[in-house]
């Protein structure tokens, strides 16, 4: 009898869990997943008007401006991450998020949609509980004029990025692959 009570309260208080956790992940999104289409947006209406050159921009220093605000208004830490980066200083992820990254692909891989990939978890970090969440951000067709094979590349662009960054591994993209995710932590 015993034993039974015991099993269906640890059994409760996983459900209440999944709850919380279904919670946090909804206002998650609310809050942090509009950023993505907007650079989407942004990047193709730039590439389209002033060529790809003159959007490099946009992935420099729009696309982290608009995280950074939206960081500001929520208090949550947000940043792009891959397992490719273009930006070694700015998007190389941390152990879990890179394990994330792995296990994206993997899904992906499986049939997941990678447009829909997520995973959210609640840790301990420096002994206070936060959040930790991460979306897929897929590879469309104006990303790979930046992202694509290296040999796709227009001339004048690849010596433009070739002069930022010198460490650059974010090439060989194809359309539909995931280039990295959407990280945010926020303290519980
Ligand atoms: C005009 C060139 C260009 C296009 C087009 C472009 N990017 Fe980028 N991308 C860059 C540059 C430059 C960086 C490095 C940004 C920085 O310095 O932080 C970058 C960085 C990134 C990063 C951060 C991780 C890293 O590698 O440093 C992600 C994620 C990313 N791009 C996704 C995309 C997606 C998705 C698209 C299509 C919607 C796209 N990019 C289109 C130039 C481009």
């Amino acid at each position: 009898m015993l034993r039974t009570a015991f099993a269906l309260t640890l059994c409760l208080s996983g459900v209440a869990q999944a709850q919380d956790l279904e919670a946090l992940k909804l206002d998650t999104r609310k809050n942090a997943l509009p950023v993505l289409p907007k650079v989407v947006a942004m990047m193709q209406e730039t590439v389209a008007g002033k060529g790809a050159v003159a959007a490099i921009p946009v992935c420099k220093e729009a696309a982290p401006q608009l995280l950074r605000e939206q960081s500001e208004k929520t208090g949550w830490a947000m940043s792009r991450v891959s397992l490719k980066t273009r930006n070694q200083a700015k998007g190389t992820p941390d152990v879990w998020e890179a394990r994330q990254l792995a296990d994206f692909n993997i899904r992906a891989a499986n049939g997941e949609k990678v447009e829909t990939l997520e995973v959210g978890e609640v840790q301990v970090d420096n002994g206070k509980p936060v959040f930790r969440y991460m979306r897929a951000i897929p590879v469309g067709d104006v990303c790979l004029k930046c992202h694509g094979p290296v040999e796709s590349i227009e001339p004048a662009l690849k010596q433009a990025l070739a002069s930022h960054y010198p460490e650059d591994k974010a090439f060989g993209y194809a359309k539909g692959q995931i280039r990295g995710a959407l990280s945010v932590k926020r303290p519980l």
